[in-house]
């Protein structure tokens, strides 16, 4: 039967120029696209070519110049620091007209890159918005990685600039970035001209002359800066994120396709117009916080939600009803960690009782599987729609969701609905063919993706051919295995790669098991990601000795844990590994992770065929006993 969603599903697959198109009208343009989209150089395809536009300029100047000055552009509600500020559209101009000046007197140009390592305050978003507005491209880097992540980034995306602050504040934990920041810039060969450093009360840091220029005192003189048109292709930002190696690959999101798809999403997906409240929880270091706390909402002209705090322990499990009731919060988009956490603290949901939540509409869930428990248990609390979406830092945007703002679809546990339009999704088998409805495949996307997608990774075509084109030739892989049912509702159901969830944030197995082969006493490793209550996933990792070690094995365990505490940062979560005398293996050397994952996880499994020497097996189970883990736990 025909809906708003068939209708726009059908053209965007039938006729994706005239769709697309006709969507970008609704954005300004310096100077209109020679062609909507532009296949002639495939694999690769790009959007509106030959266009000219700014992403700040549509997110900020339109909205003071159509009279929404004075509307709230950014709601700053931080439980750490005890403080809300509001920002309306006019005030948000001047911060980031003003902050890109004090880029620009630092020498950055169009085509330039600036690293963004900074906690969830304001500035961070005018530093995101300056840099759009000069064409210069972002590249944020999540403040809970160490300094050995942050240096491969400054080597990959060699930034003129760095722009960072004193502090972070992990509940009740002042988080140094400075040290941080300045250990990062050592390990690293590309030396940034300027850092720009904004100090917080909290802690405030110790700028080296010369190099380091304070926030607060540059603001006061420098000049304020009109947007730049740029290339609708022009790179907006860079966005790493975790790969199979421990190089993570720079994602690319242009400024056109993505300026055009995300405003289009804020309605037909999200189901909020302009001047409504919109709230990610999540943080500006991930893709969530690039697309729906900074770029989505903003393009729109909706008031956006910046939280510094935590589902729980800012205060209490209260925290989300109290602001989704204060700010009058329409939609809210989290991870399904972030309601299990609060589940675990209030399971009767009482706390939500205290607050006015009538103004409050959807849930939206996505960054993990929606586990039906969380779905069911907010579904009973809230009495709103929860719906569970799908979609990677890759894509942007959602890959599958059920589109508020086009048809409300009847929810499937597990399923976050249909292909969202733009999306032609199938599932194919080991041979590359299509497998039967119900039957789990490879999920693929037909090229070309929609805009707003990944162009390519940041100057490695090469990669992004070879990561995502390679293996079934004229679709993207996004390496999740799912299926697609007879109704055409997607099931994604796990990675097909060694990548996993934790609390939301997307981790790299092998990024860990690099570090922990680097200690002096590991021979091997394998790291696995095991179910988790609270987070879904957590790595857990099993080593094997160098022959003639004879140090205490909880020591080294310990060494190991602090290692990739330190190497890659307190967001992997790593806090659980055992010594084991041997992995499995198969015949061929392959380390059998997911068979040592079942076993932990008290699945059944099928020893395989091919395994070397299958009494491996039951002395993992015991090793995994001993510290809680499998059935002899
Ligand atoms: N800067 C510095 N350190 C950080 C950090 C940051 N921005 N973010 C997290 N960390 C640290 C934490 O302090 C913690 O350190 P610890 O080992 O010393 O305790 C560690 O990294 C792990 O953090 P996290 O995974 O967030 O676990 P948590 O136990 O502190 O909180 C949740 C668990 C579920 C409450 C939390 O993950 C959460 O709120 N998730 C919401 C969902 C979300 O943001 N998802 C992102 C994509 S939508
Ligand atoms: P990230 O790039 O950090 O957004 O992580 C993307 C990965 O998270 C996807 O490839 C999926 O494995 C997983 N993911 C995101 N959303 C969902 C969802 N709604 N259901 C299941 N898995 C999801």
């Amino acid at each position: 039967m025909s809906n708003l969603y068939t209708q726009a599903y059908d053209q965007s697959i039938n006729d994706p120029e005239g769709f697309w198109g006709n969507t970008a009208q609704d954005c300004h343009w310096y100077k209109k696209w020679d062609k909507v989209l532009d296949d002639s150089n495939t694999p690769f395809y790009r959007w509106f070519t030959g266009a000219q536009t700014n992403t700040c300029y549509n997110a900020v100047d339109l909205h003071v110049e159509n009279g929404f000055g004075d509307r709230d552009a950014i709601i700053y509600d931080s439980p750490v620091t005890s403080t809300i500020r509001k920002y309306t559209f006019s005030q948000l101009k001047e911060q980031v007209s003003t902050f890109a000046g004090v880029l620009v007197s630092k020498g950055v140009l169009k085509g330039d890159r600036v690293i963004i390592y900074m906690p969830m305050i304001p500035e961070a978003v005018f530093a995101m918005l300056a840099c759009a507005r000069i064409g210069a491209i972002h590249s944020v880097v999540f403040g809970g990685f160490a300094a050995n992540e942050l240096a491969t980034r400054i080597n990959d995306a060699k930034p003129k600039v760095i722009v960072s602050a004193s502090c972070g504040i992990e509940v009740t934990k002042i988080i140094e970035y400075k040290p941080l920041l300045d250990e990062a810039i050592s390990l690293s060969d590309a030396k940034p001209d300027a850092c720009i450093i904004f100090q917080r009360p909290q802690a405030r840091a110790q700028l080296i002359q010369g190099r380091d220029y304070d926030w607060d005192l540059e603001m006061s003189d420098a000049v304020p800066q009109d947007c730049v048109p740029v290339m609708a292709t022009d790179p907006l930002y860079i966005l790493y994120t975790s790969g199979t190696t421990g190089q993570p690959k720079g994602v690319v999101r242009d400024n056109g396709g993505h300026m055009v798809a995300l405003k289009w999403t804020m309605e037909a997906i999200y189901g909020v117009k302009a001047g409504q409240v919109y709230w990610a929880a999540s943080d500006i270091g991930w893709v969530v916080g690039h697309s729906y706390i900074v770029y989505g909402p903003l393009l729109k002209g909706c008031t956006t939600v910046l939280f510094e705090g935590k589902p729980v322990g800012t205060p209490d499990a209260s925290v989300f009803w109290r602001i989704i009731s204060q700010h009058r919060v329409k939609t809210l988009f989290t991870a399904p960690t972030a309601f299990r956490a609060i589940k675990r603290e209030d399971p009767k949901a009482t706390l939500m009782k205290n607050f006015d939540l009538s103004g409050f509409e959807y849930l939206f869930l996505a960054g993990e599987r929606l586990d039906p428990d969380t779905l069911s248990w907010a579904q009973n609390s809230l009495n709103v729609p929860v719906i569970d979406h799908w979609w990677q830092t890759e894509t942007g945007w959602a890959i599958a969701a059920n589109c508020m703002g086009l048809h409300h679809f009847k929810v499937k546990p597990g399923s976050p609905t249909k292909p969202a339009p733009g999306w032609d999704m199938a599932v194919l088998g080991d041979d590359g063919k299509p497998v039967k409805p119900g039957d789990i495949g490879a999920l693929v996307a037909r090229l070309p993706l929609p805009p707003g997608t990944l162009p390519t990774l940041w100057q490695n075509d090469q990669r992004y051919q070879d990561s995502y084109l390679k293996t079934f030739p004229g679709y993207y892989e996004t390496a999740d295995a799912g299926y697609i049912d007879e109704d055409g509702y997607v099931f994604v159901m796990a990675r097909t790669d060694d990548i996993i969830n934790v609390a939301g944030h997307r981790l790299s197995t092998g990024a860990m098991e690099e570090v922990i082969a680097s200690h002096p006493d590991v021979a091997e490793c394998a790291v696995m990601g095991v179910e988790d209550t609270l987070k879904g996933q957590i790595p857990l990792g099993m080593m094997v000795l160098n022959a003639g070690v004879d140090r205490d094995e909880n020591e080294i365990t310990k060494e190991v844990i602090e290692l990739v505490r330190k190497k890659i940062g307190p967001v992997a979560a790593f806090k659980t590994a055992t010594v084991v005398k041997r992995l499995p293996k198969t015949r061929s050397g392959k380390i059998l992770r997911g068979t040592m994952r079942a076993i932990a996880d008290k699945k059944t499994y099928k020893v395989p065929a091919t395994i070397d020497d299958y009494t491996t097996l039951d002395e993992i189970e015991e090793s995994l006993g001993k510290i809680g883990y499998g059935k002899k736990a």
